[in-house]
């Protein structure tokens, strides 16, 4: 196979509330750095695109720091036209605070109300501009309902391959060095992988995404 170009998105986004706070969840960016280092030892170009992590950046690989979902989503759509496959296992948050404070919010009431608006869909966008020969791989992180809500992503934002994490349980998904998933194809075929270290399955999930690349480019 000849040298793909992957764009791959990882890590949490955080979504300032003011100077010293912010929404943000528990992605470590531990498996979508595996799988931006698993797809540079295969020989493959990588952009790696990454919310605020503690991890070292996987060497060989073009990297990107972003904090918002919002400039996650302007380096996406800067990269990603040249990219043959794109994978997208940040965990973007869906909602961020309407407004930002310039100062530290005080505590001088008992309630206080966050109004939240909704970010930009990185991957349904990517799903309505993607070109002929380009495979879109989304992650659904799941904690209930998962094969419902993972077919219902691939649809909606017209993936090829979803990855089900069913998270929310000790030991895998989201921080943990140990994950366990679900490869679900557009045609409906599944592939379950055994629990095992993010590094093993990230080397696995590249080799059967680029084995299936000839399929699915169309
Ligand atoms: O980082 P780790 O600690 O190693 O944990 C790994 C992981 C659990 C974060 C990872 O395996 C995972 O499941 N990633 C997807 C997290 C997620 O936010 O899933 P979702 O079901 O909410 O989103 C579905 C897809 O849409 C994802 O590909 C996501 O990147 C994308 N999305 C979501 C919202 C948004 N505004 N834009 C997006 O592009």
């Amino acid at each position: 196979m000849s040298q793909l170009n992957f764009l791959i998105t990882a890590g949490p986004t955080q979504e300032p509330i003011d100077p010293v706070r912010y929404l943000s969840n528990y992605s470590s960016g531990k498996m979508g750095y595996a799988l931006a280092r698993a797809a540079r030892i295969k020989g493959h170009r990588v952009i790696l695109i990454s919310g605020p992590t503690a991890l070292s950046k996987p060497k060989g690989v073009k990297s990107i720091d972003v904090i918002t979902a919002r400039e996650m989503y302007s380096a996406v759509m800067k990269n990603y036209r040249k990219a043959d496959i794109i994978i997208k296992v940040a965990a973007v948050a869906d909602y961020r605070p309407q407004n930002v404070s310039k100062s530290k919010i005080k505590k001088t009431k008992k309630n206080l109300n966050l109004k939240l608006v909704c970010n930009p869909d990185i991957l349904k966008e990517l799903g309505k501009k993607k070109r002929k020969n380009q495979v879109l791989v989304g992650f659904a992180a799941e904690t209930s309902g998962g094969f419902k809500n993972a077919f219902k992503k691939l649809k909606e934002k017209n993936c090829d391959w979803i990855v089900l994490n069913q998270v929310g349980k000790k030991g895998t998904g989201f921080g943990s060095d140990f994950n366990k998933v679900i490869l679900l194809a557009r045609n409906g075929m599944g592939l379950g992988l055994k629990k095992g270290r993010k590094t093993d399955l990230a080397s696995k999930i590249i080799n059967i995404i680029i084995g299936l690349y000839p399929l699915l480019k169309s």
